[in-house]
């Protein structure tokens, strides 16, 4: 029989061999979790004393043993091991290394189960504090770059054909709004990440008397979890947060394909900075919009996250099984590509030059003041929809002779409708469609300024 090196080999007769070893262990991911594993078991170690389960003084030499353990790993001086699978074991072996035997108290009323979930918890926690900063950062920007661009017009889309001017400003304070959407759902999976669930035990709760209020206090947990069950089998607050991910990423997908659009010599209606591109190994003339369009690419990965927890997390068995330890290359991932992005984004925002000349002169053509000439009738008493009739009758005549509706001579409109006049001419440019655009939500300059002091730029 070999005895068995394992923290938990007490009832095994056989070693586990290197491949399950290899297959099984987390370490190389869950390392990442090193900081928070100790502020927790910190946090329990002192909690132990205060309940007498342990001495202050045994407290006291955890404590110190494991804040030795922190000044290793930063200085890259700990011997990380496999066989150790995951980082709860690692450090929980290297305690008892440094320490003595009196490291093995730590793991009292504890188990992997509930510690893991708190790690998640309190490292998700943190991240999620500098997401929302950095989306903070990013609205800023596109609400800066709205008033440096203010009353630039531009034409808007519906099916990416031309349909009415709008200004860019407001086209940009669009993403704004998607932004603020995300911030609240990301700050919504704030509030139910800080949760502790410390204390659980394996699934059944714990037979000591621990004070589980005291390690919320120390850990700054507003709540705490009231079912052990449901605490160690639960990762909806990663699914949550991959959800709110693969939205954001939609929106910033969105605005990366437009920003390749736009680049494009069809368009050009904004240069993106050198540093943004590359060119190409074999067209010399080639300058490529590579960072917008890894952002839109990188939406795959988080959404392809997302499916990959759902499906993890489906038809599990409660409580804690080893497949929640999947759960962290989709979340560690997630937040550095979420983190990464949101960066690069807002450095080109910053950076992008917009070319008014070119949105302006594309905002001219495309019967894009058609809707306006109805208006414009519907204000001489027509109703909407024979206004419309007769405007569709006017560019139908357009086309036929390959001219704008603005081109017509005042006898040609007067065909169409005596009721059109010499005005007509100054209602349908582009300027004053959009001046006209008053209502709630629309996007006259008068709106956008409005909305700009909303959002203190
Ligand atoms: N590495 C494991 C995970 O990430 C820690 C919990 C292990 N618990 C267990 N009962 N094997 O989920």
């Amino acid at each position: 029989m070999v005895k068995s090196k394992k923290l938990w080999g007490g009832r095994f007769a056989g070693r586990t061999v290197g491949s399950v070893e290899t297959f099984t262990a987390s370490i190389d991911v869950d390392s990442r979790l090193y900081r928070h594993d100790i502020e927790g078991s910190i946090a329990h170690a002192r909690m132990l004393a205060r309940r007498r389960i342990i001495s202050s003084r045994e407290a006291q030499k955890i404590v110190r043993g494991l804040r030795a353990i922190q000044r290793e790993i930063e200085r890259g001086k700990f011997p990380f091991s496999p066989a150790d699978e995951d980082i709860h074991m690692n450090i929980e072996r290297r305690l008892t290394q440094k320490i003595g035997a009196v490291g093995g108290k730590l793991h009292t009323a504890r188990s992997r189960n509930d510690q893991v979930a708190l790690d998640m918890r309190l490292y998700l926690r943190e991240e999620l504090k500098r997401i929302l900063a950095t989306l903070e950062g990013l609205r800023r920007e596109l609400a800066r770059g709205a008033k440096r661009y203010l009353d630039v017009i531009m034409p808007g889309y519906t099916h990416l054909q031309k349909a009415q001017p709008v200004l860019f400003s407001h086209h940009l304070l669009a993403y704004v709004d998607m932004l603020d959407r995300d911030r609240e759902r990301m700050s919504g999976c704030l509030e139910r990440v800080n949760v502790l669930p410390l204390g659980s035990g394996a699934l059944a709760g714990t037979t000591f008397p621990i004070d589980r209020a005291y390690v919320a206090r120390l850990l700054d947990f507003p709540r705490i979890s009231k079912n052990s069950i449901d605490a160690v089998s639960d990762r909806d607050f990663v699914l949550e947060f991959l959800s709110a991910s693969s939205i954001l990423f939609v929106h910033l997908s969105r605005f990366a394909e437009e920003m390749i659009l736009w680049s494009s010599e069809e368009f050009s209606f904004i240069e993106l900075p050198d540093r943004f591109c590359t060119g190409s190994s074999m067209m010399p003339q080639k300058k490529n919009p590579d960072v917008p369009e890894l952002i839109r690419a990188k939406s795959g990965r988080v959404f392809g996250h997302l499916q990959a927890l759902l499906t993890v997390m489906k038809g599990l068995p409660l409580a804690y099984n080893r497949d929640l330890q999947e759960d962290k290359v989709p979340l560690f991932d997630t937040v550095d590509t979420v983190k990464a992005s949101l960066g690069m984004m807002r450095e080109m925002v910053e950076q992008i030059k917009v070319r008014k000349d070119r949105m302006l002169a594309a905002a001219q053509g495309g019967f894009m003041n058609a809707t306006d000439l109805a208006d414009y009738l519907v204000g001489r008493g027509l109703s909407f929809r024979s206004a419309h009739a007769l405007v569709g009758r006017v560019v139908r005549f357009c086309l036929d002779h390959h001219r704008m509706i603005e081109e017509l001579s005042l006898n040609e409109l007067k065909r169409f409708s005596p009721k059109i006049d010499k005005d007509v001419y100054a209602y349908l440019t582009a300027e004053a469609m959009v001046r006209r655009r008053r209502a709630v939500g629309g996007t006259a300059l008068a709106n956008v300024r409005r909305r700009l002091k909303e959002l203190r730029v």
